[in-house]
């Protein structure tokens, strides 16, 4: 599929087994989490623009590179919050926006509760943060969101994806690369990825 990344890194396959196994602990759970954004991460913005500096070694003047651009993260809370840390020990000076929106417990639609977005979302490179893209519907409303407030350069970061989930973004947001540690199988009948990890937001926040 066009503008789908899977990180396919043995060590994100130790990490996504870890977030799947129903047996781990909630500190172990938060861990492998933000291990897990950070490689995808690093995946994900690999093609940001850099711009050439001077730089002194204690040798030798030479030339560097810093970032071009600020790097804004855009979790969609609850669960994309958890994908913040790990991220952040790449990038610590990355501008962090927030979306809220929740899925209806019944019909699967998508919530939107609350968003606090800033203006330099339009000049940055935006990283849109949700571990789990299940029917599709909160990212593709997280991202009208980010676009209606001028965003230009938006990549969707997440860890489990699923063929439904992906099909509905990339018809919604043809534009939007996704970059993902693992496509599933699909989805229940109650519309949770299979095989998963179960809920992302109640397993990181341990509700
Ligand atoms: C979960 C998850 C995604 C969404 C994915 O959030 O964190 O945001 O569901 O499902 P979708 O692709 O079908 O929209 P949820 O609504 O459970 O809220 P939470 O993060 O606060 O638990
Ligand atoms: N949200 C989750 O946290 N998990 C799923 O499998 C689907 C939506």
């Amino acid at each position: 599929m066009p503008d789908l990344h899977v990180l396919t890194h043995p060590i994100a396959q130790v990490c996504l087994t870890q977030l799947r196994d129903q047996s781990t602990r909630p500190e172990q759970f938060r861990t492998a989490m933000q291990r897990l954004s950070a490689l995808v991460f690093a995946e994900a913005s690999s093609g940001i623009s850099l711009q050439s500096i001077d730089v002194q070694t204690p040798i030798v003047a030479t030339k560097g590179f810093k970032l071009a651009r600020p790097v804004i993260l855009v979790p969609i809370l609850r669960a994309g919050l958890g994908m913040i840390d790990g991220i952040l020990s790449l990038v610590p000076d990355a501008v962090v926006a927030h979306v809220g929106i929740a899925r209806d417990e019944e019909t699967a639609q998508p919530h939107s509760y609350y968003a606090k977005l800033p203006q330099v979302l339009a000049s940055g490179e935006v990283f849109l943060l949700d571990p789990m893209l299940a029917t599709g519907g909160s990212a593709v409303e997280a991202a009208r969101q980010l676009k209606e407030a001028g965003v230009k350069n938006l990549r969707l970061v997440g860890i489990v994806a699923c063929p439904q989930g992906i099909a509905a973004f990339q018809h919604a947001h043809p534009d939007v690369p996704i970059y993902t540690a693992a496509v599933d199988e699909g989805l229940n009948d109650r519309s949770y990825i299979v095989p998963g990890l179960g809920d992302a937001g109640d397993r990181y926040f341990g509700t």
